[in-house]
């Protein structure tokens, strides 16, 4: 079978970057989780130099403080918000942060994560678990959570 779009797509050569991604606008936000480290803040980095306001959020405040001053000194918006995707309260926090500063998500980039590297039957079971609950978590609840309206606090996950 043959995919003649998606050929002429990748054959473009003026092919724009990212055309799929909404335009930055004042208000509106792109929201990285797991923007502590790895993958999460190499994606902040990426849309912070395309213009976008980002939201970084992951458990270990320091390392997003770092990553928002790295950011910001580069001409970025930036805001840090620690938390622990797993708990509900701090989900509902953080929905009400964004509610706060007037933030619409307009992007949400879900990095984060916690694959256990090794044998499948040497990795303890309960963090397999922790891994394959926290997955779930950013597929299920937090997908249904871009774009909510700033402020609407009954969109915000529970
Ligand atoms: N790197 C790769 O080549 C690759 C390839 C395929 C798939 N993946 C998957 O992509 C994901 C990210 O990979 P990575 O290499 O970027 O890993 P990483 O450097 O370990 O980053 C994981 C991020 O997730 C955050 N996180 C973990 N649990 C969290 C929680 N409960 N609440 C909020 N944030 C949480 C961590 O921050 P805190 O600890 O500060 O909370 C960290 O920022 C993982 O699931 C990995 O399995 C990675």
């Amino acid at each position: 079978m043959t995919d003649t779009a998606g050929d002429a797509r990748r054959a473009a050569p003026d092919r724009a970057p990212a055309t799929w991604l909404p335009p930055p606008e004042p208000g509106r936000a792109a929201l990285v989780t797991g923007a502590s480290s790895g993958l999460g803040a190499e994606l902040a980095r990426a849309l912070a130099g395309r213009g976008y306001d980002v939201v970084l959020v992951a458990r270990r405040r320091a390392r997003l403080q770092h990553l928002a001053q790295e950011l910001s000194a580069s001409g970025a918006t930036v805001c840090a918000v620690p938390c622990d995707l797993t708990a509900p309260d701090q989900r509902a926090s953080l929905a009400a942060e964004l509610g706060d500063r007037g933030l619409e998500v307009s992007i949400l980039c879900n990095a984060a994560g916690a694959g256990a590297a090794g044998e499948f039957l040497g990795v303890e079971r309960e963090r397999q678990v922790a891994d394959v609950r926290l997955v779930l978590l950013l597929l299920t609840v937090l997908g249904r959570w871009s774009p909510f309206p700033a402020g609407a606090s009954s969109a915000a996950p529970s």
